[in-house]
C-alpha cells in the first residue's frame, strides 16, 4: 500500500477546499500555492468537485492534490479519473476499504473509533484520517490508542485550528493535520483570494521556531 503521508510536500498541513465551481477551485488553489502550502484536499461536496480537481491538477502541477468525502465505489473511481493523487474518506466500510486498496492509490480512510481502526488495521492499513477529531475524543483519544495501535499514524481533521494544531502535531502518531481553518468563509464569499493566501501563510507559522 502506498503512503499518503510520504507523498505530501512541505509542511504536514492539508487545507481542505470545498469549491462551488471550477473557477472558485482554481482561485483557492492559486491562493494556496502562493502561500507556500503544497497540499490540497478537494472535497466532493458539490457537483463541481471532480472538474475542479482536474483543473487544479492541470494548472498547478506543483501541488499535491487529493480528493476527500468519498463515500462509495463510484466516488473513488471518479476521483481517480479526475486525477486525484490520493483518496480520503470521512468514514469506513468493508466495501470502501476494499475499493481503496484495489485502487492502488495512496489513501486515508476515515476512522473515529477503535472498532473503525481495527477494521482498517485488519486489512493492513496503517495510515488513517481521524474524523471528526475534536468530537471523537481529540488528542486524549489519540494518546489512548497509541499503545494499542502503535503502528498506525493519523491525519486528524474536523475542529482543528491554529490554536490546537500543534497539540495534535506534537503526538507521535500524528503525521499531518487537515482542515478548513485557513480557508475563511467570509474571504471566499468576498472572493478575497489574497486574504486566503494570508490565512494559509498564517497557518505555516505553526512551524516557526
Ligand atoms: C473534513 O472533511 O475533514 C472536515 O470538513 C474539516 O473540518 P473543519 O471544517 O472543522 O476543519
Amino acid at each position: 500500500m502506498k503512503s499518503t503521508f510520504s507523498m505530501l510536500k512541505g509542511a504536514p498541513l492539508l487545507p481542505i477546499i470545498q469549491p462551488k465551481s471550477v473557477d472558485e477551485g482554481l482561485h483557492l488553489a492559486e491562493a494556496i500555492a502562493n502561500s507556500g502550502l503544497c497540499n490540497i484536499e478537494v472535497v466532493k461536496r458539490s457537483d463541481a468537485a471532480f472538474e475542479a480537481l482536474s483543473a487544479i491538477r492541470k494548472q498547478f502541477p506543483e501541488l499535491v492534490v487529493g480528493m476527500g468525502t468519498l463515500l462509495n465505489r463510484n466516488h473513488v473511481f471518479e476521483a481517480l479519473d479526475a486525477g486525484a493523487q490520493f483518496l480520503i474518506t470521512p468514514t469506513s466500510s468493508e466495501t470502501l476499504l476494499d475499493t481503496l486498496i484495489a485502487s492502488n492509490a495512496p489513501f486515508l480512510p476515515g476512522v473515529a473509533t477503535p472498532a473503525d481502526i481495527l477494521l482498517a488495521h485488519q486489512k493492513g492499513i496503517r495510515e488513517m484520517k481521524f474524523f471528526p477529531a475534536s468530537l471523537s475524543g481529540g488528542t486524549p483519544f489519540l494518546k489512548a490508542i497509541s499503545s494499542v495501535f502503535s503502528d498506525v499514524s493519523f491525519c486528524p481533521t474536523g475542529g482543528i485550528n491554529g490554536d490546537n494544531a500543534n497539540e495534535y502535531l506534537s503526538l507521535g502518531n500524528v503525521r499531518a493535520v487537515g482542515g478548513t481553518w485557513m480557508m475563511p468563509k467570509a474571504a471566499i464569499e468576498a472572493q478575497n483570494w489574497q486574504a486566503i493566501t494570508l490565512a494559509c501563510q498564517q497557518s505555516l507559522t505553526l512551524f516557526d521556531e
